[in-house]
């Protein structure tokens, strides 16, 4: 029997970037750029574009191939650009495409630029940057959602995308609320220390007030990661979102809340261990306070519903370290993540610590 070369899979990196160059009819002069979790990113000088690959394996597991997985993932990033550029032109990539198949499935999308790393930002520079990031959120709550649905993103059976969720939104809200308070019992009947009746009183409170009926559903991003907003010298980039369909106020504390305190709390692990981010605290908190002051601009009922949406980020944040703890043994992901148990019920002890003392920077404006 004769071999089909020209059926023959590619194999290697070399060979694939080749092919998806080709087949864009691109130059295929090309330089590494960047990797994440899931991706190796090449840059094309000639054409000022960026070509990612989808990585083979990621936290350690080999990445079988999901036709709708690529799909819905690549159709909503495409989809989240174009939406943002609307809020405000050139935030994202101009320029997306993407194609799915098992021999071969990549990215073509806009270079955005080289970030300045945080370590390298004055707390000035990070706060201003910070407000750039803080009016684009404020403006995605002008834009009417563009699909249908709530929560994250999925293709229905005519490959449209819609939200996964069928549901009203005040209603979704409801529910979840509900889940955060029973997160916040759980916690309050944990054995780690902590003033529980104090966080009782005010944390009960706090979560009850969430505001329902006036929010609406909006198209935003959950992906908050320094890795994907770039800070360049022409302002801020994104890349590589996390698009949801659901609340402004919740996708904008959960931006206030990984800046203040999640992101420094993960430098022990091997997923963030990379971003040093408990070396550039004051930057992170000043990209927090731009943010916060600018998506807020001056509205007491917004930085009333973000303080009650940060304290709920927090509750839900520690309400997933306990439940960690709480497993006989962590998977490969989890470690990668989050660390080792150790590492962990540290981190759910931070958590506490900033629970406990939440009504104090609420005092002080601080968030
Ligand atoms: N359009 C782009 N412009 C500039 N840099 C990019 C672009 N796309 C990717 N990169 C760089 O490559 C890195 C990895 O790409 P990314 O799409 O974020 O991969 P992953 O999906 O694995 O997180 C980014 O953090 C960034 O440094
Ligand atoms: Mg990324």
């Amino acid at each position: 029997m004769k071999m089909n070369i020209l059926s023959s899979t590619a194999q290697t990196e070399i060979e694939l970037i080749t092919l998806a160059l080709e087949k864009e009819g691109l130059p295929t002069k090309f330089e590494r750029l960047g990797e994440g979790a899931w991706h190796y990113a090449y840059y094309i000088p000639k054409e000022d574009l960026v070509l990612r690959l989808p990585k083979k394996i990621a936290y350690d597991k080999e990445v079988a191939f999901d036709e709708k997985l690529f799909k819905t993932e690549y159709e909503g990033t495409k989809q989240f650009y174009s939406h943002a550029n609307k809020v405000k032109e050139d935030i994202c990539p101009k320029y997306f495409r993407y194609t799915v198949s098992e021999p071969l499935t990549y990215t073509i999308e806009s270079y955005a630029g080289r970030t300045t790393p945080l370590a390298d930002q004055t707390p000035a520079q990070a706060k201003l940057f910070g407000r750039e990031i803080g009016s684009f959120f404020l403006g995605l709550e002008e834009l009417e959602a563009p699909l249908p649905g709530v929560g994250y993103l999925t293709l229905n059976d005519d490959e449209k995308l819609t939200g996964f969720y069928n549901m009203n939104l005040q209603a979704m809200i409801r529910e979840e609320t509900e889940e955060y308070q029973q997160e916040l019992e759980a916690l309050l009947s944990s054995p780690y220390p902590f003033d529980k009746e104090k966080v009782a009183a005010f944390g009960r409170e706090l979560i009850a007030q969430r505001a329902v009926e006036s929010e609406k559903c909006i198209f935003t991003n959950q992906d908050t990661s320094p890795e994907n907003i770039l800070f360049t010298s022409g302002g801020i980039r994104i890349i590589d979102p996390y698009p949801i369909l659901y609340t402004g106020t919740s996708l904008a504390a959960n931006f206030a809340f990984n800046y203040q305190t999640l992101f420094h709390s993960l430098h022990n692990t091997r997923r963030y261990g990379k971003g040093n981010y408990q070396h550039v605290v004051p930057q992170l908190k000043a990209n927090a306070e731009g943010f916060i002051e600018a998506y807020t601009s001056g509205s007491e009922q917004k930085q009333k519903d973000l303080t009650v949406e940060v304290f709920i980020k927090l509750v839900t944040m520690a309400h997933d370290h306990l439940d960690l703890l709480q497993r006989e043994r962590l998977n490969e992901e989890q470690i990668i993540r989050f660390g080792t148990k150790g590492q962990i019920e540290e981190r759910l002890r931070f958590f506490l610590n900033e629970l406990e003392h939440y009504p104090r920077r609420m005092k002080h404006g601080i968030l």
